[in-house]
């Protein structure tokens, strides 16, 4: 018998294999399609404090092995979610973890209040957005930004563990994850969408509205291994690993280069049904291997 249950951050997930924030909205249209029990756990779409209506259109582009977006955090803020969405997601045996973006450090900590009192079971810090107080700067390109907001999201979120998600568009994310373990992170994800850009030859335009988006998708896997094995020897916290998950091989990578715990996000466009088939190819592979659990899998490594 395989065990299949992985700790992050002292949350038990029945399995590695979590749906990545923003690409599995607040659950409603993928429940169509399975008993969302079945998922190790779900980080919602991102918060904001107010209601947003996101980005104009077009803000998703193909690109070779990946997609481009610029939604724009569109969402119905989190007394919405609190009131509505939560009690959806609540009726599923799974693990409720919340993504949340501020444009202050004051708004991720009243997120923190709002949704540790609904009994979220983890809260994820998107760091990727920018701060308006200096300047439109993102928060996660910044040491002293990152650790501040991790402060603020800690002191409110009333125990209930704070997971940061790094943006991988920095020179070294290992000081972003050193900064957010000093401030007092329970746990890192990684990797947010890395920017990118594609422009139409024959009108000369950019393909997305905003110009620029964020890549993702099996384009980022290897990207996204590289910088989870990198953060595993910089910090002794434990990492949701994600960025082009598309097959259980890919999991196993990530759990092998240090992740806890793996995301599923853009392979959901194609293939509702990716975090099942994810799961289960994982679960072949580490019983194949001889393990007893897939926690086993997680840094195990052999670099050269
Ligand atoms: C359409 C779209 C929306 C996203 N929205 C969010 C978001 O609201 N908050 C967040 O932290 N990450 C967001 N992400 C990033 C994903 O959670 C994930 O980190 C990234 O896409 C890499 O994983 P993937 O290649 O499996 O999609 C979004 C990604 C996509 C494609």
């Amino acid at each position: 018998m395989l065990d299949l249950s992985v700790n992050l951050a002292g949350v038990t997930l029945k399995n590695p294999v979590v749906v990545a924030s923003g690409t599995f909205g607040f659950g409603r249209e993928y429940s169509q399609f399975y008993d969302l029990g079945e998922l190790g756990g779900i980080c919602a779409k991102g918060l904001t404090l107010h209601p947003r209506s996101g980005n104009p259109a077009p803000r998703i582009a193909e690109t070779p092995m990946g997609i481009l977006n610029s939604v724009g955090l569109e969402n119905p803020g989190v007394d919405t979610f609190v009131a509505e969405e939560l009690p959806f997601l609540r009726k599923f045996d799974t693990k409720i973890i919340a993504n949340i973006s501020g444009n202050t450090p004051e708004e991720y900590g009243i997120m923190c209040e709002k949704l540790s009192g609904a009994g979220v079971d983890m809260i994820e810090v998107n760091i990727s957005c920018p701060n308006v107080k200096a300047g439109g700067l993102a928060y996660g390109t910044r040491l002293e930004l990152a650790a501040e907001v991790t402060e603020e999201a800690k002191k409110h979120a009333n125990g209930v563990p704070v997971m940061v998600k790094l943006s991988p568009n920095v020179t070294d994310i290992t000081e972003i994850a050193k900064a957010v373990e000093g401030a007092g992170a329970d746990a890192v994800s990684l990797i947010n969408t890395i920017r990118g850009m594609r422009i139409d030859v024959n009108t000369r335009r950019p393909v997305l509205k905003m110009n620029t988006g964020g890549l993702s998708g099996p384009a980022v896997l290897p990207v996204a291994v590289r910088m989870v094995w990198e953060v595993a020897q910089a910090v002794s916290l434990p990492i949701l690993g994600m960025g082009g998950v598309s097959k259980g091989e890919d999991a196993v990578q990530l759990m092998l280069a240090g992740a806890c715990a793996v995301a599923v996000g853009t392979a959901l466009f194609a293939d509702p049904f990716a975090p099942l088939t994810v799961r289960d190819s994982l679960a072949d592979i580490a019983a194949k291997q001889g393990l007893t659990a897939v926690s086993g899998l997680t840094g195990g490594v052999r670099p050269w």
